[in-house]
């Protein structure tokens, strides 16, 4: 019996209760960065909370409320920083506890929220622990701190299971006294056991040590993974690849995991600040998303089917009301996010025929992939909920689809038959400055090779240019705050429209957005807000061209 048991039923006077609550981060806009790639304060070409620290005000000024760094912590970089080898020290590339500590003073003093990144799941294979359990050997406790079994076969030489890795090949690894250790990714990312109570006391500890410090909140790294099914059965000739985010797995959306975020949920209410717990989990569908984010377990959990939709209205459509429906019932905000640091940036996939996933390899019908993206932000800004955005995609940045191979550093590229292995490309640092090292990002040079073009796409250059995606950005934004704060609220009261258009009102607020590639003549709805292009209004009419949203209020119209 595993020490997590199934999950009690939600609690709805509790829902109630929180529902009530219109806390900060059920209407956030929350921004990542990831620190590599952001700006580097020390010229050696890779970025650092130094140089996180000295944009901040750039942050403030976008208009965003918090900032979610991913990690930054001790590491051998295995997987950027998701191999984490001491949880509680920051990587001598990345700086110092103490810029960890003036980051969050820095970040408030600006009125600005820091979440930070918890890796859960798994640690670096140089984590303490696991260089321990390795050095002695079969049969020590220690072990069981991770997954290590002896193999199947008859010397052993088959791994214990057939679960493959995340990013290709077997999920196991054999060590040279022959038992072979459990790793849903990398190799050097070997996976917790969680039923072991001293890894739970590990966690909370560590809760607390960033707590301390001050941050205001935590994303959960494969929040959906701590927990694997007793006895980690084999899935038995079933394709893997087709079952990951379809289907419940052994290893992913296992009940237990439930128990861990309830017991996380009383620490950090024991503190002050409205600090928060957003979950990566990877699900079958939102309602089981919706599991996550219950009244007495984590705050709000990314909304994969939303990033994972294509350009199209009755897609969206669908998954915004399901999305809406599903997070009603335990009182949790909808998100919205469009780009992450593992995903092709949006500017591409929408550049892209649908249905290619979230690993493109081509550039794509650029211009067109940039209008779909302005268009999508507004229609994602609009929604009730929480928007999470992506360091550079307020710049328009595509992905780099042209990476030498010689320069890739994510760890599925090598692993060859992943699901991915593309994730160097919406990773380049991004270009604050027109010309210059680096375009700005830093005094040397960058760790990934930026594009020639991208001194047109920087900060500097977008900056008071009128029509630029940056200030498309920052006046939307600007809007959502001043319209009663957009993000607030749970419903959309979906408006007639033709095929291939959006449209829905939220109070005197309208939002039309046009997904097809020909223009449309929809009612106009007042006083025009915003648009991501330009728009022809007469005699109550409006015509938006192709891919295009539209923001209107009726107020004072
Ligand atoms: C999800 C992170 O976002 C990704 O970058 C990482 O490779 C895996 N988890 C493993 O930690």
């Amino acid at each position: 019996m595993s020490q997590y048991s199934a999950d009690p039923a939600p609690h709805s006077a509790l829902a109630t209760v929180a529902a009530a609550h219109r806390d900060w981060w059920r209407h956030a806009v929350i921004y990542q960065v990831y620190p590599r790639s952001f700006a580097d304060g020390d010229g050696d070409g890779m970025g650092d909370l130094q140089g996180v620290r000295s944009r901040l005000p750039y942050l403030r000024d976008l208009g965003v409320d918090a900032v979610w760094l991913s990690p930054f912590y001790a590491s051998p970089q295995a997987d950027a920083g998701y191999d984490v080898a001491d949880y509680r020290a920051v990587d001598p590339m990345f700086g110092t506890l103490l810029d960890a500590d003036a980051l969050v003073r820095d970040a408030h003093a600006l009125g600005l929220r820091i979440i930070v990144d918890l890796v859960p799941n798994h640690s670096s294979d140089q984590h303490e622990w696991f260089k321990r359990a390795l050095a002695e050997g079969p049969g020590s406790p220690l072990r069981d701190r991770y997954h290590f079994r002896p193999g199947k076969g008859e010397d052993g030489e088959l791994p214990p299971n057939d679960w493959e890795s995340i990013f290709g090949g077997p999920a196991w690894t054999r060590v040279p006294d022959g038992e072979w250790y459990l790793h849903l990714f990398a190799p050097e990312q070997p996976d917790f056991n969680w039923d072991h109570p001293a890894v739970g006391d590990e966690f909370r500890s560590i809760l607390r040590f960033w707590l301390d410090i001050g941050v205001d909140g935590f994303r959960v790294d494969v929040a959906h993974g701590l927990v694997k099914a007793e006895g980690l059965p084999d899935l038995g000739g079933r394709d893997q690849l087709k079952l990951l985010g379809n289907d419940v797995m052994p290893f992913f959306d296992q009940d237990g995991v439930h128990a861990i975020y309830r017991q996380w949920r009383t620490i950090l209410d024991e503190y002050s600040g409205d600090r928060i717990f957003v979950a990566e989990a990877w699900t079958p569908t939102i309602e089981r998303t919706a599991h996550y984010v219950r009244p007495d377990e984590l705050h709000q959990a990314f909304n994969f089917q939303y990033l994972s939709s294509a350009w199209d209205a009755a897609e969206l459509r669908e998954v915004i009301a399901r999305t809406l429906d599903a997070m009603r019932p335990v009182g949790a905000p909808a998100t919205w996010v469009l780009s992450n640091h593992d995903v092709t940036r949006h500017a591409t996939r929408f550049a892209n025929p649908p249905g290619l996933g979230t690993q493109i390899r081509t550039a794509g019908d650029r211009a067109l992939g940039l209008r779909r993206a302005r268009a999508a932000t507004l229609l994602m800004l609009a929604l009730p909920g929480s928007a999470y955005l992506y360091q550079g995609e307020e710049l328009g940045l595509p992905d780099v689809v042209d990476l030498p191979d010689e320069v890739r550093q994510d760890p599925a590229y090598f692993r060859g038959a992943g699901q991915d292995g593309f994730r160097d490309g919406c990773r380049v640092p991004i270009p604050w400055t027109r010309d210059g090292s680096s375009y700005g990002f830093g005094g040397g040079g960058s760790w990934l090779p930026q594009p020639p073009e991208w001194g047109g796409l920087s900060v500097q250059a977008q900056t008071g240019t009128p029509g630029s995606t940056l200030e498309l950005y920052r006046a939307a934004l600007a809007v959502r705050r001043a319209q009663a704060d957009l993000g607030a609220g749970e419903s959309v009261e979906w408006l007639k429209a033709p095929d291939g258009v959006l449209a829905f009102r939220r109070g005197e607020f309208v939002c039309v957005a046009n997904t097809t590639g020909e223009s449309v003549t929809t009612p106009a709805h007042g006083r025009l807000l915003l648009a991501s292009d330009e728009i022809a209004e007469t005699g109550g009419e409006a015509k938006l061209p192709a891919d295009t949203t539209v923001w209107w209020t009726t107020a004072g119209a």
